[in-house]
């Protein structure tokens, strides 16, 4: 299990590098890649959303607030926090006008609420893979928070992800790395997962698997070079692509493999 070390280094980095990239941050979900995310993103909020649809839900690393609109349709109250004071400005004022919403600018190895208060709690887009010193701290602090029969919906990325057919020396590194390897984002790093090692995690916390959703299976055989391009920049290719995104939104209700997993816990 990982301890937490360096954690005040890393969240300080996290929070400088999502501050300078909050003007740019929401136009990711432009590319290829992003958008076949954003939209099992989407469904599995709707999901959780109707499945505790009262209480607090809480959206942690919420960014600029993409998936926190969507929990306000929720008739309960909603808390968004995030480490980078910049994202939670932006994501302030994209549900400026949903009364049922507050943010918290914040660190999730120590959530700032009570033992047992949520119904339903988020954790999407890396947020776990960049706390890659702590993970065991979040869940931790993700279980503490979280109500008897509460959802916790964590998204973590894949250690084998077939991208890494293009990444020779990425792949010698997962292959000579026990459990998850580290990858690299945008100067950050952050920790991908096994099956086996998440499935040791729940259990050492107590968690009961509901569902899990992977995401960008066959689309990580397209070349990063145009899987990472704006869509509007490969017009051509988007038709194709919208193809092998609809196929790979099916493989992914059945598969565990893909470049990411959401995955949807109950604490008992
Ligand atoms: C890739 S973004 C995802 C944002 C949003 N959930 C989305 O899907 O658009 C990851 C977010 O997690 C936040 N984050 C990372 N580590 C954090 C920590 N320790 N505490 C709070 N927020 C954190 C970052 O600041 C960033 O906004």
């Amino acid at each position: 299990m990982i301890s937490r070390t360096n954690q005040p280094e890393v969240g300080s980095h996290v929070a400088a590098v999502y501050d300078a990239m909050q003007a740019e941050y929401d136009q990711l979900e432009e590319q290829f890649y992003f958008a076949s995310c954003y939209q099992v993103y989407r469904e599995c909020v709707r999901r959780i959303a109707s499945a505790r649809p009262s209480g607090l839900a809480l959206d942690l690393g919420c960014g600029t607030g993409k998936q926190t609109i969507l929990l306000a349709q929720r008739a309960g109250r909603i808390i968004g926090i995030d480490i980078s004071e910049r994202m939670i400005e932006a994501a302030r004022k994209r549900c400026e006008a949903r009364p049922n919403v507050g943010f918290v600018t914040g660190d999730i190895t120590r959530l700032p609420f009570e033992d047992g208060c949520a119904q339903a709690i988020l954790a999407y887009g890396d947020v776990i893979g960049h706390n890659f010193t702590a993970v065991d701290v979040v869940l931790r602090e993700m279980v503490r928070v979280c109500a008897s029969r509460g959802l916790i919906s964590f998204e973590v990325d894949s250690k084998w992800c077939p991208d890494l057919l293009y990444l020779p020396k990425e792949l010698w590194r997962a292959m000579t790395t026990r459990g998850g390897h580290l990858r690299e984002w945008k100067g950050m790093q952050f920790k991908t997962f096994t099956w086996r090692e998440l499935r040791d995690l729940l259990h050492a916390h107590g968690l009961r698997l509901v569902e899990v959703r992977s995401m960008n299976i066959l689309t990580m055989l397209i070349p990063p070079s145009l899987l990472f391009r704006r869509r509007e920049e490969a017009p051509r290719f988007d038709a194709f692509f919208r193809k092998v995104m609809k196929l790979d939104l099916a493989l992914g209700k059945l598969l565990r493999c893909g470049s990411t997993r959401i995955v949807t816990v109950e604490r008992p």
